[in-house]
């Protein structure tokens, strides 16, 4: 989820790439980094500047030489690195006649990096890109061009890259590839420009080229040349962008929730990459606290607020399932202001998507006061949070623009489920068999979510069905309730409808006076052990008059002859269905946002981040 820009050509590289840097920035990185071919080599500066790291560059760029023509520039949104300029991109190879730049993560990195040192390599980051410049060192050191030496040094990678390099030996030349990562090319009379994100070039270009997985880009002033990575030519297709900046940054969708709805398969794609040794067993390195402790923990205690206090909710039934251990889940405010029970032998985890929330902050340092240990799961490296913990665990979702947690959420539920099987490894509560077969079944979640993601049609129709309703209920069992806890609260945050979220079987015990003709119910109702209590419980509210929707599973047509409308989804394993249920409630709230007008990426009295009591 970083940015990446390129310029070769007979204007000011510099220039170019500072302006695409400021174009980027609206994500809001952690530091940036520029590096341009100078008559004295490469000259590259960087900045761990947070959001005024750019504006910091263009301060240092004032004493670059003056003849710049070639240049590739990075803006950074830390994984595997804290945000210091030494981890800011573009890194250097041992000469320090290459410099690369990267978006992704390369997972192989660790035994890459061993093998590197090994081989007499100084290494001076903590990131997994700093790799690829020394593996691409080593093969111009056999003879290769650079574009070659890209080529073979991809040969060693594992994982998910858009990379950029230059090299002061073949000073016209950016030689680019990606796997996953996105990577566009701009194409221009007498200069070619690369970037990760078509707003980078608009400046410049509308002319564009959008590499496909496992392309190899050389790019020469007014020249692109597309190979695969076995290199065989590929003809090169131009196209001619008509958006506007707005429009790009939100790369064609019409606001940053539904582009990051749609990124959820790689949030949780990302977030589940390079946790699994070779032999099957769960590798959380970010994790600093010891085997020993996780072992001997006999309590977890987590604490959160809004969705991440949903997706914490999740993973108490996780947890308790997999491995017996006692598990609490409170609200970050409220647990502060009363005298929860936790010692050295407890467990807590913060759960934050921005690891700046003051309630869940000062409710960590409350659980360290008690003697606990605390794990964090957040999704901004080096947050608040993040620095406090004895041990973190990062969401790789990327940066999350829209006020409504989407992406990050399923994000979170991925990462706590990871925790879980750690735990279970460690205490021996699940055999080696079932831990490998969850992760297996985890591994096809980015898969399922695509699907889940195709039926959003699906979706809008019934939205356009309950457009006028003002009350809805959200009722769920199980691991269905937090489901439902989250599906009112995106509707409460975006539509301004009441909603409510409820466990399916407590309706009857008040609620309930509350269902009338025109009352909504969603009902999350995919295949569990509690399905056929939850049909008797949707067959009470239907019986008052309300109108019925379900999220079911595939192929479920008991519970679809019930409803009045269905929101199908894939059937998964129950303990991970909140992350693929979660999708249908995000477009329904999405949707019925829309069509009364407002505005999903800010709704009204909300911040991203709420760093007041
Ligand atoms: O950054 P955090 O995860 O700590 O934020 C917690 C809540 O403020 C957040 O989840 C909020 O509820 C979202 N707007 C929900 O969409």
């Amino acid at each position: 989820m970083c940015g990446i820009i390129g310029a070769t050509g007979d204007h000011d590289a510099l220039e170019i790439v500072l302006e695409g840097l400021a174009r980027l920035e609206y994500r809001g990185y952690d530091s940036a980094g520029v590096a341009l071919i100078t008559e004295e080599g490469i000259w590259r500066e960087r900045s761990a500047h947070g959001t005024t790291s750019v504006a910091e560059l263009v301060k240092l760029a004032e004493s670059a030489p003056a003849v710049r023509r070639t240049g590739i520039g990075h803006t950074r949104w830390a994984t595997h690195g804290h945000p210091t300029a030494g981890n800011a991109h573009p890194h250097l190879d041992c000469t320090g006649h290459l410099a690369l730049v990267h978006n992704g993560i390369i997972e192989n990195h660790t035994e890459l990096a061993a093998a590197l040192v090994a081989r007499g390599h100084v290494l001076t980051s903590e990131t997994d890109t700093e790799v690829v410049a020394h593996l691409i060192e080593e093969e111009i050191d056999g003879g290769l061009g650079l574009a070659e030496a890209l080529r073979a040094a991809l040969k060693a990678v594992r994982g998910a890259f858009s990379l950029a390099a230059v090299h002061r030996d073949e000073p016209t030349l950016i030689v680019a590839a990606r796997r996953v990562s996105p990577l566009v090319v701009g194409l221009c009379e007498d200069e070619t420009l690369l970037a990760s994100d078509i707003p980078a070039l608009l400046g410049r270009t509308r002319r564009v080229v959008t590499l496909d997985d496992d392309q190899l880009a050389e790019l020469t002033p007014g020249h692109l040349r597309i190979t695969t990575l076995d290199g065989d030519e590929v003809a090169v297709v131009e196209r001619t962008v008509d958006w506007d900046l707005e429009a790009a940054e939100k790369e064609g969708y019409p606001d940053f929730m539904s582009k990051e709805i749609r990124e959820q398969p790689h949030a949780v794609a990302d977030t589940l990459l390079d946790r699994q040794a070779p032999d099957g067993t769960l590798v959380l390195d970010e994790v600093r606290l010891s085997d020993q402790s996780l072992r001997e923990a006999d309590k977890v205690f987590i604490v959160a607020c809004g969705s991440s206090y949903h997706a914490a909710m999740v993973a108490k039934y996780a947890i308790e399932r997999w491995t017996r251990l006692p598990t609490e889940v409170d609200i970050a405010s409220e647990f502060r202001y009363r005298d929860p029970v936790l010692d050295e032998r407890t467990l807590a985890v913060g759960v934050s998507q921005s690891g700046e929330t003051v309630d869940t902050i000062q409710a960590m340092r409350e659980a360290r006061r008690w003697g606990a240990k605390v794990l964090v799961v957040s999704n901004v490296v080096d947050s608040s949070m993040a620095r406090e913990a004895d041990g973190v665990l990062y969401t790789r979702a990327g940066p999350e623009v829209g006020v409504a947690a989407t992406k990050t959420y399923v994000a979170q539920i991925v990462a706590l489920e990871l925790v879980a099987l750690k735990l279970a490894q460690l205490r021996g509560t699940l055999p080696p068999e079932e831990i490998s077969a969850l992760l297996g079944q985890l591994q096809t979640l980015p898969g399922l979510l695509e699907r889940t993601l195709e039926r959003s049609d699906a979706v809008d129709a019934v939205a356009g069905a309950l457009h006028g309703a003002r009350d809805f209920f959200f009722l769920g069992r199980n691991v269905g309730f937090p489901v439902a806890l989250e599906g009112a609260l995106k509707l409460k945050e975006l539509s301004y409808l009441r909603a409510e979220g409820y466990p399916g079987g407590e309706l009857k015990h008040g609620p309930i006076a509350l269902i009338e003709p025109g009352t909504v119910v969603v009902a999350v109702a995919t295949r569990n052990r509690l399905s056929e209590k939850m049909l008797s419980n949707i067959a009470e509210v239907k019986s008052r008059g309300a109108t019925i929707v379900v999220v079911a599973s595939d192929g479920d047509d008991a519970t679809a002859a019930v409803a009045d409308h269905v929101l199908w989804v894939p059937e998964v394993e129950p303990l991970l269905s909140p992350i693929i249920d979660a999708v249908p409630l995000q477009f329904l709230a999405y949707r019925l946002a829309r069509l009364a007008g407002y505005d999903v990426d800010r709704p009204r009295n909300l911040a991203k981040t709420v760093t007041v009591e």
